[in-house]
């Protein structure tokens, strides 16, 4: 069986067990999965029972695909992303993104913590990507015309406008509405998995860097490999390292989060129902 015909059972399978067609995606970041448990008629699904799905190692991530709706809007969430600092390569970090743009998913919410650069910018902001540096120099899509066949491929992605400008114009006009204060950044992604040294930092703030992380961009190549419409999101837990006083540990990045989820998943819950009365 070639990996292609492979896929295709995996999407079969997948298909009989969530009763939705998706219209959106959405990858939630560490600390940032509550969302996933606000999803009416949910069906959720371990990613062990997914054939070619690479298992999560880290805290924080429960490995879950979760079908259902929210705000009335067919959504299916992922609660469970990879990370190459696992040990996983770019293209296994990406399969998630494959699966929902097979399963209808058009669009892809993605969100993540990302430590901020911008000296303007103050932990528990939202920062919406406008665009990305791809500093761990990986991507998904080497060797893709071998695991997605000639009528798949359709040659080297632009990645000239990543991130949906309108989307987030209509997205910052809601924040506004709600009164959640937001603003807009370069997100850059490193390998990790230990955080920057502050020298790093220095040279990813003249790069024209606002935020860094360790996640969101192979995600993001590959949607935009397959056509589909990009929003990234941003929570700054932290003042990346030599920005604020003494060191940095996952735990603050986690309480962070945690302590602006309810804005955020307001946010969210407000862009799926924009997305859905189709208000852009
Ligand atoms: N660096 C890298 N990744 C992160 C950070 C950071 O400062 N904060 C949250 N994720």
């Amino acid at each position: 069986m070639t990996q292609h015909t492979e896929f295709a059972h995996v999407v079969d399978r997948v298909r009989r067990l969530l009763p939705v067609q998706p219209e959106v995606a959405l990858i939630l970041g560490s600390g940032l999965g509550a969302l996933a448990e606000a999803v009416e008629h949910a069906v959720a699904l371990s990613v062990t029972e997914i054939p070619g799905y690479p298992p999560s190692t880290v805290e924080g991530h429960a490995g879950r695909l979760i079908g259902g709706y929210l705000e009335g809007c067919p959504v299916v969430v992922v609660q469970g992303r990879v990370h190459c600092y696992e040990g996983h390569s770019p293209q296994a970090v990406a399969f998630p993104v494959r699966l929902v743009h097979a399963l209808g998913a058009q669009r892809l919410i993605v969100t993540n913590a990302a430590g901020a650069l911008n000296p303007h910018f103050r932990p528990g902001m939202l920062m919406f990507l406008v665009d990305h540096i791809n500093a761990a120099f990986r991507s998904p899509l080497v060797g893709a015309l071998q695991h997605c066949p000639q009528p798949f491929w359709r040659g080297s992605p632009d990645l000239s406008a990543p991130y949906d400008l309108a989307w987030i114009e209509a997205a910052e006009q809601l924040a506004l509405q709600l009164r959640i204060p937001t603003c807009r950044g370069v997100y850059l992604w490193t390998l990790g998995p230990s955080y920057e040294t502050k020298a790093e930092i220095r040279m990813y703030r003249r790069m024209g860097a606002d935020a860094v992380g360790m996640s969101t961009v192979p995600e993001v190549i590959q949607a935009r490999q397959l056509g589909m419409r990009v929003l990234g999101i941003s929570t700054l837990t932290n003042m990346a390292a030599g920005m604020q006083q003494g060191p940095l540990t996952h735990e603050e990045v986690l309480a962070v989060g945690f302590q602006v989820r309810d804005r955020l998943e307001r946010l969210l819950r407000g862009i799926i129902r924009q997305l859905y009365a189709k208000k852009f």
